[in-house]
């Protein structure tokens, strides 16, 4: 239980930021844990894949774009391995010392990516997650909804036109995976909360405060 600033408790929760590249989602994920910080609560903020040791090491692999052949099935599971050890190395332990956990993409973006971009079959990809994850499913999703086009240039000004391995696959499938995110929302919208991302960061930002406050305050 964390203790906000006027002395009413907003428990622990675990927020997620998915959305396609360039979206904008760690620039939000600083933003809300300053805002939740400021108000009392404890908070961390992690990415996937990464936050751990492994996970980290998997990220280079994953995003180098020199690890030429992956298999779209090898690629589902070293996601689903990083996030199998963040959740039990990192997110759990957090939840249960009152601590909320922001995290930079989460098991959507398995779904968006590896069954909607790479057309792997979704229960495949849904009982990974489950292997992954257990029980734990995010208490808020925010999806930074962008067009893919806006997007991707955006990465290639962020990286100085070094586009990771996914960055470099084409339109069509960064058009798949936001078509997927948008479905994800539509069919739980209770999870979800879905921002345009082309706009003002600082509305963006002051948005998703609003709807954590009155999710969760
Ligand atoms: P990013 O954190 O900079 O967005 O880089 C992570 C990349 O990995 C991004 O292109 C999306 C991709 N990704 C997947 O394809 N599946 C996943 O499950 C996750 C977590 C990321």
């Amino acid at each position: 239980m964390a203790l906000v600033g006027n002395g009413y408790v907003m428990k622990a929760k675990l927020i997620t930021f998915e959305g396609g590249e360039g979206a904008g989602k760690s620039t939000q994920l600083s933003c809300l844990a300053k805002n939740l910080e400021n108000s009392g609560s404890r908070v961390i903020g992690l990415r996937e894949p990464g936050g751990t040791v492994l996970g980290e090491q998997l990220r280079a692999v994953l995003k180098n774009p020199a690890t030429k052949s992956v298999e779209p099935e090898t690629e589902a599971l070293l996601f689903a391995a990083c996030r199998a050890q963040l959740v039990r190395e990192v997110i759990l332990p957090a939840l249960a010392a009152g601590t909320f956990v922001l995290c930079d993409r989460f098991i959507d973006s398995t779904v968006a990516y590896q069954a909607g971009g790479r057309g792997l079959n979704r229960e495949q990809i849904d009982a990974a997650n489950r292997l992954a994850c257990g029980t734990l499913r995010p208490d808020l999703t925010i999806l930074l909804d962008l067009d893919p086009d806006r997007g991707l240039s955006r990465a290639a000004v962020r990286d100085h036109g070094q586009a990771d391995r996914f960055e470099l696959l084409g339109k069509d499938f960064h058009r798949k995976v936001r078509a997927t995110y948008r479905q994800l929302a539509a069919d739980e919208p209770g999870r979800f909360l879905v921002v345009d991302a082309n706009r003002d960061p600082n509305l963006i930002a002051e948005e998703i405060w609003h709807e954590v406050r009155r999710r969760f305050s």
